[in-house]
């Protein structure tokens, strides 16, 4: 049977899913452990995710990994990461990162415990619990996986919470092209206007709609990024910006916003990052995202990137949708850790 340490590695599992003729159905599935429970196990699987019974389960094992990446990659593309979107109070407890940015987004507020932390494991989360507790806020902690698997465990002991697993995509650049999207130049895009907004299904071109990449984001970007964060305070700027190449995508129909993103290029150069896609929901289907992101490529090509990665919770099925048809594909995944109260 399956222990806490195997989170975060492939596993089979055989669950019943019926009785005929008093004999049990079988059924098998192949996947990534991402919680065990008393209770369930969770999968993620190629078709999604997967939450089964303890009761349903007959037998379940490890199997071998698929293409892993090494764990230098995921390090290497954590790090990218983590430059891409700086949190402006930073410690460090051996080779972990301590991170902190007024509370806003996890990723910023969080610990990432990659490397050694230069003590033993309970030490180490102990550390990070003071570090959070000094400045008043919850200690949370990012547990890239299978690499921080230990970590993990530690973390479960302690009955600290889960919040749902978070893709880390990857897709060699230029990325696929898509077919309702992403001309050759910054042509047209088809869009519904904000007068005929709600109106489902009214889409027009606009020969002005285009994608344009600006070195500061806008007022009316940083509501829409401060409307999906909850909020926008001070050091929110600092994450957003504080990036040596990073560019905001804006797509503006008659003054009003319609989509925006964000782009960076970290990594020594290496990795371009895609964080803030977001479209307005009377606008969504019609290729903005694509553009978006096909723009934001571009400009990461120029600036040397090879690669793009981004971080997408594996619930958001649109995005993950959207993301697959452009060539991304899970590299890794990461658990967000919050210390009980
Ligand atoms: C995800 C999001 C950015 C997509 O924007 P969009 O402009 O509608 O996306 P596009 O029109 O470029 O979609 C291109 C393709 O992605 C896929 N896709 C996009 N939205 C989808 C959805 N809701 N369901 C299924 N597939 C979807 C489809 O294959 C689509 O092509 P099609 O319309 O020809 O079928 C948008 O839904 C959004 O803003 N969501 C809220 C914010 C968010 O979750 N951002 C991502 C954070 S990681």
């Amino acid at each position: 049977m399956l222990r806490q340490q195997d989170v975060g590695h492939r596993i089979v599992v055989r669950r019943i899913v019926g009785i005929r003729e008093g004999r049990p159905l079988f059924s098998d599935a192949l996947g990534e452990l991402v919680e065990l429970t008393e209770t369930h196990l969770t999968l993620s699987t190629a078709q999604g995710q997967l939450r089964v019974p303890v009761a349903q389960v007959h037998r379940a094992k490890r199997v071998p990994p698929t293409r892993r990446p090494t764990a230098a990659a995921v390090v290497a593309l954590e790090r990218a990461a983590d430059e891409a979107w700086p949190a402006p109070s930073r410690g460090q407890l051996g080779d972990w990162l301590l991170r902190a940015a007024d509370g806003w987004t996890g990723r910023a507020n969080s610990a990432l415990p990659i490397g050694d932390p230069d003590r033993p494991l309970p030490a180490a989360v102990d550390a990070v619990e003071r570090w959070y507790a000094e400045r008043g806020q919850p200690p949370i902690i990012n547990t890239p996986l299978p690499l921080a698997a230990p970590v993990g465990a530690e973390l479960d002991a302690r009955g600290w919470a889960a919040r749902p697993p978070v893709l880390v995509q990857t897709a060699p650049l230029p990325l696929q092209p898509s077919a309702a999207s992403a001309p050759p130049d910054n042509a047209p895009v088809a869009r519904r206007t904000p007068a005929t907004a709600g109106q489902a299904g009214t889409a027009v071109a606009d020969a002005d709609a285009v994608v344009e990449l600006a070195a500061a984001p806008s007022a009316e970007w940083l509501a829409v990024a401060a409307g999906r964060k909850g909020g926008l305070p001070e050091a929110a700027r600092h994450v957003l910006t504080a990036v040596g190449q990073v560019r905001f995508a804006h797509v503006y129909v008659d003054g009003t916003l319609l989509a925006v993103g964000r782009g960076t290029v970290t990594g020594q150069g290496r990795w371009l990052g895609l964080s803030l896609i977001e479209v307005l929901p009377v606008a969504r289907r019609q290729g903005l995202a694509s553009r978006v992101i096909h723009e934001l490529a571009a400009w990461g090509m120029s600036a040397g990137a090879t690669h793009a990665f981004l971080q997408v919770e594996q619930h958001n099925t649109a995005a993950v949708a959207l993301y697959q048809r452009l060539g991304f594909a899970t590299h890794h995944t990461y658990l967000t850790r919050v210390a009980p109260h």
